[in-house]
């Protein structure tokens, strides 16, 4: 039996309605959590919101609403939030509840009791933005990091925990666990702090100041410090110390959190566990920031846009897959609209949609839309099996999910998707159908395709739930099975022979980005004419293909076909090309193009050429082949 699995988002505070950052994290907790049951696993899953506080005072009086209605009111928008994105939380923490007050109250006590707080007098350093007292070496040109202020000398009583006990304990507990703050940088950044003195931590506020938060238990006339009453949510949810939850789950807690407050998460709180007899976390897994460029946003009614609104536009899908491909886990990465529709064209639209329909449609057209029996002798034989790919992608996928690679288990399942595509190039199911001799060949190539399809849409479940189901139900599988286990996934031959398929969807439809483009005929309905002589890979490897960018481009005299292009291709090359009547000179300058650069050069007309650029072309239609992400001139193509 595999360890049960325990993940948390922060809990967010209701100073601030839900925006993309908090929309992330909480979807990254959901795609964690889906993929964990995927393997089986028992899996408990928690957020809520910090309520606790004088920056919620501040709000609410802004609002002009007692704290009490006004926390009621932010906190349900968080919490309707998440079914909107598809995200399903196991539990929904709040500090003003009740369960959470009597769990903070009772560590507090047993800290008190155990002589790890006192009471002391303080003067210092104070930013109210933050709520807590900052050491002159932690100020930037005097003024605090995140507010830009300078924060106001106060001189207060207070109750401090005796955190500088524990720092000794703490460094060396993260040496021995090297994964227990990941990623690196961000282990790196706790343990480069603790190499400076730690201070005791002021864990307390005079009710004269604030009466919004959780009394102290040994002293009346104080409200507990905001961190240390929200970070207890981690374990109040779960039912400390007794509950079943609480047993279950807490050896096996993992939280996420941003790189906002990896402080309080690395230091603060492995400290007050440890004080309070607690056993620590296994991980704190740290990512980065979305940074929103506003220029690449739409404007509607000349208001721009939310992020969160463009899953109204694009899908939630498609907008829970952006964030999880396009962000590498621990670095910041930027948001844009722009972005967000060249991912769905190019890894939604084109790579799997296509694919999808592909194969079902062929499935339909050869097999009259049932899953094709595989002769059992012929299956070994095939050349182009998919099983091995398949087995690579989900350990590869598996392997990242583990350690919150996500991207890069994205990349491993659309590198099989990439295999599949080549898969049904090379075996060319239509000239198979013609043939009634390769029928028995047709029906294992297809059968292969759909188990491959069987595979992807397990694969794809933990952040794109609804269509992995579309793509279930088209594949004829029981709807009320968790099709997307692992060790299903990997029991290749899963799909029944006969099973009755669903007509296919477009699973995601092209985004126009430019407005008249002319549709285009189905790939797999196009099948492959002039079809040239086999070649060898090393035959291939002598084509010396290159990413060039062209710097200048006219019209070659007298010749109405041909234009002259200049090139940089890590040199500087003239070449000339047939595609005067498909592109206007003046449109070319600037774009990157694909040449072949080992050509023999050739003179057409009195011009000599020193290499040829590769088009797509059948008939009238013409289109130039581009790399899809701006390359280095010279980037070699393999
Ligand atoms: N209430 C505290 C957390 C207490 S946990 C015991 C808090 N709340 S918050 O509302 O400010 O949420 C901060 C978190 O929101 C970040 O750590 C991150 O999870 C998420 N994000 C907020 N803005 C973000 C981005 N721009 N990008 C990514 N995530 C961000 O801090």
């Amino acid at each position: 039996m595999l360890d049960p699995f325990y993940i948390t988002t922060p809990i967010y505070y209701v100073n601030a309605r839900p925006h993309l950052g908090h929309a992330y994290t909480t979807t990254v907790a959901d795609v964690a959590f889906r993929f964990h049951g995927m393997q089986g696993r028992q899996c408990f899953f928690l957020t809520g919101t910090d309520e606790h506080g004088d920056k919620i005072v501040e709000a609410a009086e802004r609002e002009k609403m007692s704290p009490r209605s006004y926390v009621d009111m932010i906190s349900a928008e968080f919490r309707r939030l998440w079914p909107e994105l598809n995200i399903h939380p196991s539990d929904f923490i709040r500090t003003t509840e009740q369960r959470h007050i009597a769990v903070v109250q009772q560590v507090l006590q047993k800290i008190y009791d155990a002589g790890d707080i006192y009471f002391s007098e303080y003067e210092g350093l104070y930013c109210f933005g933050c709520e807590r007292f900052y050491t002159e070496r932690e100020l930037v040109d005097g003024k605090c990091p995140d507010h830009e202020k300078a924060p106001e000398r106060i001189r207060e009583a207070n109750y401090f925990f005796k955190m500088s006990r524990y720092q000794d304990w703490l460094i060396d507990h993260i040496e021995k666990h090297p994964d227990f703050i990941r990623p690196e940088r961000y282990r790196n950044e706790v343990l480069a702090f603790l190499r400076e003195p730690l201070e005791d931590l002021c864990i307390s506020r005079p009710k004269t100041r604030l009466r919004w938060g959780i009394t102290l238990p040994f002293d009346e006339e104080y409200v507990t410090y905001v961190w240390f009453d929200a970070l207890l949510n981690y374990v109040s949810a779960l039912g400390y110390p007794d509950g079943e939850r609480y047993t279950t789950f807490w050896p096996h807690a993992q939280h996420l959190i941003a790189k906002d407050i990896l402080k309080p998460h690395g230091i603060y709180w492995p400290t007050m566990l440890r004080a309070a007899g607690i056993p620590v976390y296994q991980h704190l897994n740290v990512h980065g920031y979305w940074n929103v460029d506003q220029s690449k946003m739409s404007k509607s009614l000349g208001n721009v846009i939310e992020p969160l609104e463009l899953k109204n536009i694009y899908g939630l899908d498609a907008f829970r897959f952006f964030l999880m491909r396009d962000m590498t886990f621990g670095l910041d990465s930027s948001f844009s609209e722009e972005a967000l529709v060249e991912r769905i064209n190019a890894d939604l639209a084109n790579d799997l949609g296509n694919l999808f329909s592909r194969v079902l449609a062929m499935a339909h057209r050869y097999f009259k839309g049932r899953v094709p029996e595989v002769d059992p002798d012929l299956e070994p034989k095939l050349r182009f099996g998919l099983k091995d790919e398949a087995l690579q992608a989900i350990d590869d996928f598996e392997r990242q999910m583990e350690g919150f690679g996500f991207n890069t288990a994205l990349a491993a399942v659309w590198k099989f998707i990439g295999q599949m595509n080549r898969y049904v190039d090379y075996s060319m199911p239509w000239e198979l159908a013609k043939n009634e001799a390769s029928a028995r060949q047709l029906a294992a190539v297809i059968y292969n395709l759909l188990e491959g399809l069987r595979v992807v849409s397990g694969l794809i479940y933990p952040v794109m739930p609804d269509t992995a189901a579309r793509m279930q139900q088209h594949l004829g599988l029981d709807a009320g099975e968790p099709f997307y286990l692992l060790e299903r996934l990997r029991a290749w031959g899963g799909l029944p022979a006969g099973t009755p398929l669903p007509k296919a969807v477009a699973l995601f439809p092209r985004i126009d980005t430019r407005k008249k483009e002319k549709p285009q005929p189905p790939p797999e309905s196009a099948g492959l004419r002039d079809l040239k002589e086999e070649i060898s890979i090393e035959t291939f490897g002598r084509v010396d293909l290159r990413v060039a960018t062209v710097l200048h481009a006219e019209p070659v005299p007298r010749a109405d076909r041909l234009i002259r292009l200049e090139v940089d291709c890590g040199e500087r090359r003239t070449i000339v090309a047939g595609i005067a009547k498909h592109y206007d000179p003046a449109d070319l300058v600037g774009r990157q193009v694909i040449i072949v650069a080992n050509l023999k050069p050739a003179k057409l007309m009195g011009v000599l050429s020193q290499g040829m650029l590769l088009a797509a072309s059948r008939g009238k239609s013409l289109a130039l082949l581009t790399p899809d992400r701006e390359m280095k001139p010279g980037t070699p193509i393999r």
